[in-house]
């Protein structure tokens, strides 16, 4: 059986830094599973399956990518479907302290899987799903920081909902 990784996340929604994060990690695994946390106790923009379907279709060029969601702990996602790794994107220092944290306690949960950084593309050192929906929501040009279907998405859910 090839290599397999997860690569979890909120994507709400997936950016191009996620994105560029995924292209290089699906080089390096055999098949790559992009996960979404199905986390009520987080107020999304976008519901779970929504947040799937733009991976999906922001991926679609990848052949071994996948778009799933998962609830509860990482490693045990990662278990169940016999993934070897977890990928994360490292954008900058600030970055550093929360995922040290997280890796530190996937790896006491299950030293089994090992967690992958992969430092962001300078151009989206800056970039998050939150900045994204806050220029989106006032109007501000996001065609560079996401995939098209995303940016029809935002304009549809900012277009549709008073501000
Ligand atoms: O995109 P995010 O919000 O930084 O992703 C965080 C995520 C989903 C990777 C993290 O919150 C997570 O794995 N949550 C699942 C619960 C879990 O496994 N917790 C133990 C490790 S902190």
């Amino acid at each position: 059986m090839g290599k397999i990784a997860v690569c979890p996340g909120s994507f709400d929604p997936i950016t191009n830094g996620h994105l560029d994060i995924i292209q290089r990690g699906a080089k390096v695994f055999d098949e790559v599973y992009v996960v979404v946390l199905n986390n009520s106790s987080k107020s999304p923009l976008f519901t779970v399956e929504e947040r799937m379907e733009l991976i999906r279709e922001a991926t679609k060029s990848i052949p071994n990518v996948k778009a799933g969601s998962f609830q509860g702990l990482l490693v045990d996602y990662a278990k169940s479907i016999h993934a070897d790794a977890i990928i994360r994107g490292l954008r900058a220092v600030s970055d550093f302290e929360y995922e040290m944290q997280i890796t530190s306690m996937n790896r006491l949960l299950n030293e089994q899987i090992e967690t992958f950084f992969i430092m962001t593309n300078n151009q989206y050192s800056f970039l998050s799903s939150s900045i994204v929906k806050e220029v989106a929501k006032y109007g501000g040009d996001i065609s560079e920081l996401v995939p098209p279907i995303v940016k029809e998405a935002l304009l549809n859910k900012y277009t549709s909902k008073p501000n």
